[in-house]
């Protein structure tokens, strides 16, 4: 099936350009930049719109340093390239009885997690426009994290995401599944021809713009 060559939306192509990033330069993080992604993380949607989503800033160098030694030690050791980030943000969710407890026992679903999922990639996504850099954190000591900042056990923890200018960049992309391998129209397990033709038409390699070292730093400066 023929289709034309689609354009390429400016957010979509920020999304292609978006790496989770494991190396970063000391550079500081200026407060306005940070808070302009927490203001774009505030505009998440979330169930019944009780915006569970709490943000604890670390960029403090000293804080950041011990916050560091006890929750990526042991083995937590695979996160610690985070401790090289200029900010670390602890995304925590304050649950709400009727739209989280009662949600999860009739539909079963954890809403928090969703709405912190989206006023996480909106932190993200608002991070890569302005030059920024970050990492979602799964893994890490819990625990220590909710001892360190001595956290109330009303506030759950979910993730960490550092934050900062990259220093590498990985240079390709990680393997995404294919638009026909993950969408369905009208029934289960039913692909379309227009999918595989979209495929075709769409190469979202050739527009990402291959950065070096320090070049989002640059990018910044100028
Ligand atoms: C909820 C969540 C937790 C993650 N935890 C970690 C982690 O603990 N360590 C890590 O290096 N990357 C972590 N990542 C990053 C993923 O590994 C990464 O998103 C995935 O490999 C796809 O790469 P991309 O983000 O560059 O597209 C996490 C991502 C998400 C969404």
């Amino acid at each position: 099936m023929e289709m034309k060559e689609p354009q390429v939306p400016s957010l979509l192509k920020l999304i292609w350009q978006r790496r989770s990033i494991r190396r970063f330069l000391e550079s500081p993080i200026p407060r306005e930049k940070i808070l302009l992604c927490l203001e774009a993380a505030r505009w998440a949607p979330s169930a019944e719109n009780v915006q569970p989503w709490r943000f604890l800033v670390i960029d403090d160098p000293e804080v950041k340093q011990r916050f560091a030694e006890k929750v990526f030690s042991g083995i937590y050791f695979p996160s610690r390239f985070a401790q090289h980030a200029p900010v670390l943000i602890l995304v925590m969710a304050r649950l709400d009885i009727l739209a989280n407890r009662v949600g999860k026992q009739i539909q079963g679903v954890a809403y928090h997690l969703l709405d912190i999922g989206m006023a996480g990639e909106h932190l993200v996504l608002q991070a890569e426009e302005l030059g920024l850099s970050t990492c979602w954190i799964g893994w890490f000591n819990l625990k220590k994290a909710r001892k360190f900042f001595s956290i109330p056990r009303k506030y759950k923890i979910i993730s960490l995401i550092a934050l900062g200018y990259a220093a590498k960049r990985p240079p390709r992309a990680p393997r995404k599944k294919k638009l026909s391998e993950i969408v369905w129209f009208n029934g289960v397990e039913r692909s379309s021809p227009e999918l595989q033709a979209f495929e075709l038409n769409f190469h979202p390699d050739e527009t990402l713009e291959t950065k070096t070292e320090g070049d989002s730093q640059k990018k910044v400066n100028n």
